[in-house]
């Protein structure tokens, strides 16, 4: 009897310290909050989504972008159904490189985007600290980009960090994340 009793306060003790050893490694393997797979299985589903997005009613002209975006750009409006759910996306081209001016873009609007940055409001929840936007950047062709590290910049991009989307959209005025609305 009592050396059941001393048995099962044994067991009780090692399944304590396995867990005190398991939940350490648990949280040092946490998804990162851009990146990961299901933001690149979001960001590639909304590229297909939104591949007419270049002939959105709601558009603006080409006008001159700003850092970090390019020297050019133009914003779209829609919503637009990825996975059975709508969605509110704002996409932006973004132009520069050599020779390209206001001119040449109206002279010919097909001119390949160096790169297309997107904000999809999310779901409630996504990202309660910075207005649930999910951040995708792509390349001209729709592939998304990566950083330094590897990682795609799809997702909460560079949540937590000092400097990328997320932090740098944080500064636009009213809180809303959008510069496009800030005069
Ligand atoms: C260093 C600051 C900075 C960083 C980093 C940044 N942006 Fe922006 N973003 C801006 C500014 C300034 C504008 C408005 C001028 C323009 O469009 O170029 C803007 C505009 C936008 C717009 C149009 C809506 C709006 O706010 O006017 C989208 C969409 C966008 N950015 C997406 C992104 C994505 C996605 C990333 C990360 C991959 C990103 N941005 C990183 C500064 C930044």
């Amino acid at each position: 009897m009592r050396f059941k009793v001393v048995l099962s306060v044994l067991v009780s003790l090692a399944l304590i310290a396995t867990a005190v050893v398991i939940f350490p490694a648990c949280s040092s393997g946490q998804a990162m909050p851009f990146g990961e797979q299901e933001d690149v299985d979001f960001g590639t589903a909304l590229w297909t989504a939104m591949a007419d997005y270049q002939g959105w009613k709601m558009q603006s002209d080409f006008y001159p972008g700003g850092t970090p975006h390019g020297m050019f750009v133009r914003l779209y409006y829609n919503m637009v159904t990825v996975d059975g759910t709508p969605y509110h996306v704002i996409a932006k081209d973004n132009y520069g490189g050599e020779g390209v001016t206001l001119e040449t873009l109206a002279a010919d609007p097909t001119t390949p985007a160096m790169a297309v940055t997107v904000m999809v409001q999310r779901e409630a929840g996504y990202d309660a600290d910075n207005n649930d936007w999910f951040w995708v950047k792509y390349m001209g062709d729709g592939m998304i980009e990566k950083n330094a590290d590897g990682m795609a910049l799809a997702g909460r991009v560079a949540k937590g960090m000092e400097m990328g989307c997320i932090a740098c959209h944080a500064k636009a005025k009213g809180g809303d994340y959008l510069f496009s609305n800030d005069h």
